[in-house]
């Protein structure tokens, strides 16, 4: 039996809503055909934005998406994306295929506002200009007279959108242009200053941040420009690597389906690693400003696999079995845990593009295991962090350890507790006595998916992994009794 402790009565940070979100780039089928298919398609679509997928999204209550990039954002020129002129060019780094710039910046904002979402821009600071940035600024979110005001209202709306969010350039130390930390964070200082609170629209400034473990940057942006930056971001993705402290382990990426257990083992260890990646950025973090005035955004995290066969390996598209969603589930899990410095974080990426939440296939689209991980977690959002903990063993193979179960736990405005449990083991259900300090409960429902490690939702047949409720569940004395299937990801809420 395994003891899961929650104390309602130890409180920590509020869990951002934002720890929640999602990324989308002009990246293979990302947008196209994804998430949009313009306004003349038979599939059925609002201004060109598909109908069903905007509905799936709704359900999981996106808080915020960022886009147009990634790699792409940095070589992007926003004024080839609005008007009815629109340019066509090379998507240079994503297979060379043509982009005609048919969603831009309109149409991510239309997008956002029928997902209920905020928006976070990625400016392009590698290959653009402070003035390019200012003046998409001054275009989404100015209300008076100016050139690029009027210029919006030509183009057909006339009120300024809420822009809350803006990354100052990505990924800067690679496809952002191969800068040093030293060198961009003046650039960033560059850039920031013109980027304008118009009216009442105050945007979140991102400064660029590291990739994976390298502290150094960290250090570095925190210390040149720490005080001029509302939040740095984190980039890591997560593949089947031997050890923890192994660079970037491309050469180890494998299928997204048709995994053995060691590579499941070993994508589980890469993906609980996380934690001890915000816990060092943290404690850099902390040296500059133990006031946690400066947010981690993880604007990018999720799993890389091999690109299915007989796809574009340039369009990273890759199925999703129950290995991503428990990567997404402990990864979740994490994030909450550390919410007193990770205000956001965004899933790479929402559609169609490596870990994604929806498939799509023509006119077909298939919500993934993570997508089931996202609903099962939405209960966390905006609520407070409360204490969890589990009593239990390890388990995984010699190589690659991994404890049984995982948790977090939060408290919701209207009382609620929210209990996010996950069981890693591939084969072994786990029978779990679970008790409630600082609180009284009555009642207990859970709901979970769970299946083999490789099961997925396959285009034109029945999906293999659905939530489904666990009943019935016994309580007694604040306590209650769940089996936990192998390979599991359950919400319990108490009340
Ligand atoms: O998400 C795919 C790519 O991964 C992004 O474009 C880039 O920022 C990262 O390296």
């Amino acid at each position: 039996m395994v003891l899961l402790f929650i104390n309602a009565g130890r409180k920590y940070s509020k869990i951002n809503k934002n720890i929640y979100g999602h990324f989308s780039e002009h990246l293979g089928r990302g947008i196209y055909n994804g998430l949009y298919v313009g306004e003349n398609s038979p599939i059925a679509n609002t201004r060109g934005i598909r109908n069903d997928v905007v509905e799936a999204l709704r359900h999981i209550q996106v808080p915020v998406l960022r886009w147009p990039g990634g790699c792409f954002a940095e070589y992007y020129n926003w004024k080839d994306g609005v008007g009815t002129d629109r340019k066509r060019m090379v998507n240079a780094g994503w297979g060379g295929v043509v982009e005609d710039n048919s969603f831009g910046t309109h149409e991510f904002l239309d997008l956002c506002e029928q997902l209920g979402a905020s928006a976070y821009i990625a400016a392009n600071v590698g290959s653009g200009t402070p003035r390019e940035v200012s003046e998409w600024v001054e275009y989404m979110t100015f209300s008076g007279e100016s050139p690029m005001a009027n210029w919006r209202r030509e183009n057909g709306r006339d009120q300024p959108w809420k822009v809350e969010f803006m990354g100052i350039g990505n990924e800067n130390w690679a496809c952002g242009g191969h800068m040093s930390p030293e060198y961009y964070a003046d650039v960033y200082k560059r850039f920031e200053t013109f980027v304008r609170n118009y009216d009442s629209n105050k945007i979140f400034r991102v400064a660029c941040g590291a990739d994976g473990n390298d502290y150094k940057w960290t250090e570095t942006l925190m210390r040149l420009a720490g005080k001029r930056m509302n939040g740095l971001s984190l980039h890591y993705y997560t593949m089947p690597a031997y050890y923890e402290t192994e660079p970037y382990p491309w050469e180890r990426k494998g299928p997204a389906v048709g995994f053995d257990e060691a590579s499941y083992y070993r994508t589980l260890r890469r993906a609980l690693y996380m934690d001890e990646l915000i816990r060092r950025h943290k404690f850099v973090m902390d040296q500059y400003d133990p006031e946690c005035q400066v947010s981690i955004i993880l604007d990018e995290w999720g799993t890389w696999h091999e690109a299915e066969p007989e796809t574009n390996p340039a369009f990273l598209f890759q199925q999703n079995t129950m290995r991503d969603a428990i990567v997404a589930a402990v990864s979740l899990n994490i994030f909450n845990t550390h919410s007193d410095r990770v205000h956001m974080a965004n899933l790479a990426q929402m559609v169609n593009v490596l870990q994604s939440v929806i498939l799509t296939e023509g006119e077909e689209m298939i919500l993934t295991p993570t997508y089931h991980v996202f609903d099962l977690f939405k209960g966390h959002q905006d609520s407070t962090l409360i204490e969890s903990y589990v009593q239990q063993d390890l388990t995984g193979t010699e190589e690659a350890q991994v404890p049984a179960l995982h948790v977090s736990a939060s408290e919701r405005a209207d009382g609620k507790i929210h209990i996010t449990v996950v069981n890693l083991s591939v084969d072994e259900p786990q029978q779990t006595q679970l008790l409630l300090s600082g609180k009284t409960f009555s009642t207990a429902e859970a709901r979970y998916i769970s299946g083999d490690m490789n099961s997925h939702n396959p285009f034109g047949q029945p999906p293999q992994v659905e939530i489904q409720t666990m009943l019935p569940i016994v309580i007694k004395d604040n306590s209650l009794f769940i089996d936990l299937p192998a390979c599991c990801v359950a919400e319990i809420i108490l009340d």
